[in-house]
């Protein structure tokens, strides 16, 4: 049975990714910092197990990692936001925000990475968004950090080959779930987006549990350092979005 680890697991895009990966014969290790949150759903979850840490610490991973055992497959989900106006973003919010989304992914990355390299490889998935991509107003520094986890990944990806590891990058667009439900919750908001996006509806949890499933499986085995985006057409829509008249 090959096994999985997927940070920022207990609810989300996480959790839905470790439901998918469960149902499709994985054994579940899912990290979070949310214990409560997290042990209700590996109540839930077919042959998980519940890690509660903080993906930041660095000794809480590790332990996580000894208790778990193998890994074949990483997921980097974890993710927090912080809106606002930039210029009146304080730099505790900024400096947390690439923690949790940037620098996270090389603590449990580089990790899983040297056991992968003992175990003869793995495949590996970092969590990133089109606003690693495209910048959105008040979006303070997600969009550095989700641009700095596509230059993290093609590096991983040139580096850890060698070693028999893949490392792709998704790239999520108008998600209805996570951290985006609140934002989605007004009918009028979602109807405006929905209809902004080419495919005309916004994406799910299951949209991009499918495609981190299909990055970490057999069909993608030649695909590494990518960033795939599961954003409907949106990011390259930007022309059609303006009147031509
Ligand atoms: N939902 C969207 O619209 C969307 C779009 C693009 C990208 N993303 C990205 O997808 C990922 C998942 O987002 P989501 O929408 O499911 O968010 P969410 O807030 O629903 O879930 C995030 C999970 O990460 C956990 N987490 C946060 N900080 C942590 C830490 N330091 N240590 C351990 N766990 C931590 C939280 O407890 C939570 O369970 C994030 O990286 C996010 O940036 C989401």
């Amino acid at each position: 049975m090959k096994s999985m680890l997927v940070t920022g697991a207990a609810r989300g895009l996480g959790a839905d990714i470790a439901r998918l990966a469960s149902a499709r014969g994985y054994r579940v290790g899912m990290v979070d910092r949310d214990a409560e949150e997290l042990h209700a759903l590996a109540a839930e979850v077919p042959n998980s197990t519940a890690l509660a840490a903080d993906v930041t610490d660095e000794a809480a991973v590790e332990g996580c990692l000894e208790r778990f055992g193998t890994v074949d497959v990483l997921v980097n989900n974890a993710g927090i936001l912080r809106t606002g106006p930039l210029i009146d973003h304080s730099l505790d919010d900024f400096r947390l925000v690439l923690d949790v989304n940037l620098v996270s992914l090389f603590i449990v990355g580089r990790a899983v990475a040297r056991r992968m390299r003992a175990q003869g490889g793995g495949a590996i998935v970092n969590m990133s968004s089109v606003n690693g991509i495209h910048p959105s107003l008040n979006a303070g520094a997600y969009v550095a950090a989700k641009a700095g986890v596509i230059g993290l990944t093609q590096q991983m990806a040139i580096e850890w080959g060698e070693f028999g590891i893949r490392v792709n990058a998704v790239a999520p667009g108008f998600i209805d779930a996570g951290m985006s439900s609140p934002f989605y919750a007004a009918k009028a908001v979602r109807e405006r987006r929905g209809n902004a996006v080419p495919v005309r509806r916004l994406g799910s949890a299951r949209d991009v549990a499918e495609s981190v499933l299909f990055l970490v499986s057999e069909a993608a085995a030649y695909v590494s350092g990518q960033t795939l985006a599961v954003d409907g057409g949106l990011i390259n829509s930007v022309l059609a979005q303006l009147p031509r008249e």
